[in-house]
């Protein structure tokens, strides 16, 4: 197999653009469709963004790749403390931190709440995933603003997006349907804007493009995050992909689409009757928001906080 660009011999066969590629050339043909999502859809709008990094190979490169194209971007990590894998998570993260000598925000559960995200998920009664999401969105959210910076980037992939799609087509639930979308736009100063630059690239190219820039990152998934719905999705499109190259990433831009149409017609609903919390001012559905109704709950008496790891300092 020889790579289309150079001749060489090629390491990757990208059979939905038709295309095999060298290592060097699949780096460049990576960089520059993160460089075009990112131009195409307005993702920066020249703002300073922070990337929400986990340790796993989508944020870890997109914290990378931004890097790189010479976006100067810190990162924001949240340490749930789920023994072993948190603590590893942690240290690719810094790892990443040293080699990109960028600063990134520590939120530690544990030293703030007094419990970790299962001894939150028993206070708030609901499952370790959903206590998990609430505090990651709340950390997100707050360091970006607090810290002045303009947009929050995940590493959210095309598998992981046509799943999610996939899963709310199935059962139309079309509360949560219409809400996905490349990004989610600033409110009132007090919710941050958030796009994702990986969503038209592949969990199979976002991980060849990390081993081949040997990106240090954690492979397993989370212990406490195992949904077997969604894996299920992802094998079923895998399996249609193969059949027919190019359907997810046609399914998620025709999804764009139809979004985009759909916007023209209707008022943006995001954040729609959204009300401010009565400790910490940011968004809330009652009084409080569920961060500082957590906090009240664990009996702590820390107040949110971050740690910043600079690695000049370290
Ligand atoms: P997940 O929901 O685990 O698939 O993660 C989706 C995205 O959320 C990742 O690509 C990261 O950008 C971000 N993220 C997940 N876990 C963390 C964490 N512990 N700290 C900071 N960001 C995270
Ligand atoms: Fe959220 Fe594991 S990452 S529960
Ligand atoms: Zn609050």
């Amino acid at each position: 197999m020889k790579c289309k660009v150079c001749g060489r011999e090629a390491v990757i066969k990208l059979k939905a653009y038709n295309t095999s590629l060298c290592a060097d050339d699949f780096i460049s043909f990576f960089e520059k469709r993160v460089e075009e999502t990112i131009r195409k859809y307005s993702l920066l709008k020249n703002g300073r963004p922070i990337v929400a990094v986990s340790g796993g190979k989508d944020s870890l490169t997109l914290w990378y790749i931004l890097n790189k194209l010479g976006v100067a971007a810190d990162g924001i990590y949240v340490n749930l403390g789920i023994g072993e894998y948190s603590l590893n998570s942690l240290e690719k993260v810094k790892k990443m931190a040293q080699r990109l000598n960028r600063k990134v925000y520590i939120f530690d559960v544990c030293e703030i709440v007094g419990k970790n995200i299962e001894g939150i998920a028993r206070i708030m009664k609901r499952v370790p995933c959903s206590a998990c999401g609430m505090v990651k969105r709340y950390v997100m959210n707050r360091v970006c603003l607090d810290m002045g910076y303009d947009v929050v980037l995940t590493g959210h992939n095309l598998d992981d997006e046509a799943s999610a799609l996939f899963g709310n087509l199935l059962y139309w639930r079309e509360g949560y349907l219409w809400k996905k979308d490349l990004t989610l736009e600033e409110k009132d100063g007090r919710l941050s804007r958030k796009a994702k630059p990986l969503f038209l690239c592949s969990e199979r190219e976002t991980a060849a493009y990390a081993i081949v820039s040997r990106i240090d990152y954690i492979y397993e998934e989370c212990p406490l995050s195992f949904d077997a719905k969604s894996l299920v999705y992802k094998e079923v499109l895998n399996r249609i992909e193969e059949i027919s190259p190019g359907t997810k990433i046609a399914f998620v831009k025709g999804y764009l689409k139809m979004l985009k149409k759909r916007k023209a017609f209707e008022e943006e609903g995001d954040g729609k009757g959204m009300g401010v919390c009565e400790v910490c001012g940011y968004p809330a559905r009652g009084l409080r928001c569920a961060m500082c109704r957590l906090m009240e709950k664990s009996d702590t008496s820390k107040q949110i906080a971050f740690i910043e790891y600079n690695p000049e300092e370290a």
